[in-house]
């Protein structure tokens, strides 16, 4: 089978097989075993600082010389309504203890949110040579510093209309992020409704609208979905949930089993973890969050309030307390070492000729 296309030329790779960002699970490890099968790894850095994301390249670059992409979050940040925030974590203090889970409360007077923009140099120093993001569109001088420095930049769209303006801004690649997809939705034009297109319907009307290489995502998990993403107008796909439950992944052993048992009716689009729309698997958080009926936050500040619980959740490996990200063909996500579930979803789609 030719893999080669527009879209592995630019990037400089193999196959146009990209591992999705993924904030809290993904690993240089699991990047650079992606990178190194041929395919383009993503090392997430949303919401970090800029040391931290410097650390994490440095120890990707030590795993791999193969390309690899790095993932911002391109949202504006809030102002803190410090009463709101306080009330908000009282409610979920008591959620907490409702299930006698052990965390250290946020000094809401502390909190500090890290915009990409103090990322950007970072990856222009460190010789980045693709940069994705996701909730909007980078600015202007982001993008031309990143051109201006040969990198190519992948968005993400939700929506035709959400293409057309990554288009128009002068994105290079788009990803098409169809409602399957696990993790949160991309959206940043219209989020009332919330766009809810399939990556089947999506895909195509993209392809169709821009002349930009397309990126399938959602609900790519073997080699028939893998196909069908190149029929519909992808010239590559970006899996998520495929590497959540791999070995290089930061799941809990909890949160992997329940990939491995879940049913297709399992995953909820909930706000209940950060106030952004998201996808995972339903667990009693959500439950909880969702019957206090709140007035959700600008994002991050809810997930920023979470994260204690989260993590305390994560160290006894409850999944009940924690984020399930996944999308709608968890069960079909496997087990094993990232090089290897990369290789058998390659294999499967040359078999299909
Ligand atoms: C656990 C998890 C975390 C995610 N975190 C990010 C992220 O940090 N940045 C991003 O652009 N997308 C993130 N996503 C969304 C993925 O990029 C992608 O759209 C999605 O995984 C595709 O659908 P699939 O999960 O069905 O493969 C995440 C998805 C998952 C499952």
């Amino acid at each position: 089978m030719n893999w080669n296309n527009e879209l592995t030329r630019i990037l400089k790779i193999k196959y146009p097989l990209v591992q999705a960002p993924m904030l809290g699970v993904t690993t240089p490890e699991m990047v650079a075993a992606v990178s190194n099968e041929g395919g383009l790894g993503s090392l997430p850095v949303g919401l970090l600082s800029a040391g931290k994301t410097r650390e994490l390249i440095q120890k990707t670059k030590e795993l791999t010389s193969k390309p690899f992409a790095v993932n911002l979050f391109a949202h504006d940040i809030p102002a803190i309504d410090i009463p709101q925030t306080e009330a908000l974590q009282n409610k979920l203090s008591d959620i907490a203890q409702e299930y006698s889970l052990n965390y250290q409360r946020v000094d809401v007077n502390l909190i500090h949110h890290y915009s990409y923009q103090e990322q950007i140099e970072i990856l222009i120093d460190e010789k980045i040579p693709v940069v994705s993001f996701t909730f909007g569109l980078i600015d202007e001088n982001s993008i031309r510093r990143l051109h201006d420095n040969g990198v190519i930049i992948i968005g993400t769209a939700t929506s035709v209309r959400e293409a057309v303006h990554l288009d128009n801004g002068g994105i290079d690649i788009i990803t098409a992020q169809g409602i399957e997809a696990g993790g949160h939705r991309g959206t940043f034009l219209d989020d009332e409704p919330l766009p809810q297109i399939g990556t089947f319907s999506l895909v195509p009307q993209i392809a169709d609208k821009i002349k930009r290489p397309v990126l399938a995502a959602g609900g790519i998990m073997d080699g028939r979905t893998i196909k069908a993403a190149l029929i519909l107008g992808a010239q590559g796909v970006q899996a998520g949930t495929a590497f959540v439950g791999s070995d290089e992944s930061l799941a809990v052993n909890s949160y992997k089993n329940a990939l491995k048992t879940s049913l297709d009716t399992d995953t909820v689009l909930t706000r209940a973890f950060s106030g952004r729309w998201a996808r995972g698997i339903r667990n009693a958080f959500h439950d909880q969050v969702q019957q206090l009926n709140i007035t959700y936050p600008p994002y991050p500040i809810l997930n920023t309030l979470t994260a204690p619980i989260r993590s305390a959740a994560q160290k006894s490996d409850n999944k009940e307390l924690t984020t399930l990200w996944a999308g709608q063909s968890a069960a079909m996500a496997m087990l094993k070492p990232s090089a290897e579930i990369f290789r058998a979803l390659i294999a499967e789609t040359e078999r299909l000729g």
